[in-house]
């Protein structure tokens, strides 16, 4: 990869005298979606797949850049500092929505900077790709510039350029996984009070398979705000009859003492996931620290479920993988992964069956619903680093 980004960051730019080369990884979430703007747990990994940078500074006051995944879009350019999304900017807007939050929190990008992009990870399906490269730029930029920024000021920072300059609402859970990313590792999450512990990937004779469903997220920005909108008003109502900061304060028993206070039917089933699903997010922890991959399998239909049926951000074709996975023999669970409306599933299955699986499984999906399934071993990889 590091060659091919010199190669092409030479084609560009001239020379590649002076580049340095970074990495960003994806993530993919284990357990605990969709809670991260509530307050909840979450139980991401990132990745060993990611997103890998050329850059340099160019004595200029441009910001140049271009994305070997896209070559149709050509170099997009823009003159420090960008100052609001623009469409045509396409996927651009991430990197120089970092630039722009940088600024604003005090670490100003003084020159002009040529970057080239190329990554490993398959765009719009929940791995986390325009995360990835939030934070590889703002990483590389703090490292071209001499900012020193801790983990979670990363995460924070990056998040809020997704917030404020891409307008999507997103939580801190992408972001936050990138940079705390630990090899071996899944991380524990606290969303609420923005901490975060690590527990040994450790899964025995089983493998995750995280497996795309190809049907890419289609109207996901605008459901999400939806969704993040619906549980604001459902923690409002309970507020009403119970004092708690967010929802994912609320244990089950709790929940169900107070849900009467939820006026709208829709609003119960939303709250109840988040619920529920802080439960099982917790639950899936302990049962990884002790080793006990069944119960923590098990508790990965129960999650797709509610998120299916209460939290509505599945989506066809997800609950048609879903569905052929928990019936499959050697499948532990599986449930859909990050925003959801398309994209990933992550699946727990017993290693001399992944083979079986892909194929039959894999089939079965192609005749019902008309897409290829594709299919990758997920490795906990590292946050990001210069190469
Ligand atoms: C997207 C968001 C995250 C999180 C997940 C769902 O990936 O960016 O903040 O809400 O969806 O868990």
């Amino acid at each position: 990869m590091k060659k091919r980004l010199e190669e092409e960051f030479s084609r560009l730019f001239g020379s590649s005298e002076g580049v340095r080369f970074f990495f960003a990884p994806g993530r993919v979430n284990l357990m605990g979606d969709h809670i991260d703007y509530s307050g909840g747990y979450t139980l991401p990994c990132a990745l060993t797949m990611g997103t890998y940078a050329a850059a340099r500074k160019n004595g200029t006051s441009k910001l140049r850049l271009y994305s070997a995944d896209y070559p149709e879009e050509g170099m997009i350019e823009a003159e420090l500092l960008p100052k609001c999304y623009r469409p045509e900017w396409n996927w651009a807007n991430y990197p120089f929505g970092v630039v722009r939050t940088l600024e604003e929190e005090g670490y100003p990008v003084t020159e002009g900077v040529d970057i080239v992009y190329a990554g490993t990870l398959p765009a719009s399906s929940g791995l986390s790709s325009s995360a990835s490269i939030e934070v590889l730029t703002a990483y590389l930029l703090c490292e071209l510039f001499g900012f020193k920024i801790s983990v979670t000021g990363l995460a924070k920072l990056t998040q809020k350029a997704e917030n404020e300059f891409v307008g999507v609402q997103c939580g801190i859970l992408d972001q936050l996984s990138i940079a705390a990313g630990r090899k071996g590792c899944a991380i524990f999450m606290d969303t609420g009070a923005l901490t975060y512990e690590y527990a040994p990937l450790e899964l025995g004779e089983n493998a995750l398979l995280i497996v795309n469903s190809n049907k890419k997220r289609a109207l996901n920005e605008s459901k999400y705000n939806e969704r993040r909108q619906e549980c604001e008003e459902a923690l409002k109502c309970l507020q009403t009859v119970c004092d708690k900061k967010a929802l994912c304060d609320f244990s089950p028993e709790e929940f169900e003492t107070y849900k009467e206070a939820l006026d709208r039917e829709v609003l119960k089933r939303r709250a109840r996931h988040a619920v529920y699903e802080n439960a099982r997010t917790v639950q899936s922890f302990e049962a990884l620290k002790q080793g006990d991959i069944v119960r923590f399998g098990a508790l990965m239909p129960e999650s797709h479920l509610s998120l299916k049926e209460d939290y509505e951000v599945t989506g066809k074709e997800p609950d048609l993988l879903a569905e052929l996975s928990n019936q499959f023999p050697g499948v532990l669970g599986a449930r859909m992964t990050g925003a959801g409306f398309g994209g990933c599933l992550v699946v727990l299955i017993k290693k001399d069956r992944v083979s079986a699986y892909k194929e039959k499984v894999g089939m079965e999906y192609l005749e019902k619903s008309g897409y290829q399934a594709d299919f990758y071993e997920a490795e906990a990889g590292g946050g990001p680093c210069e190469l």
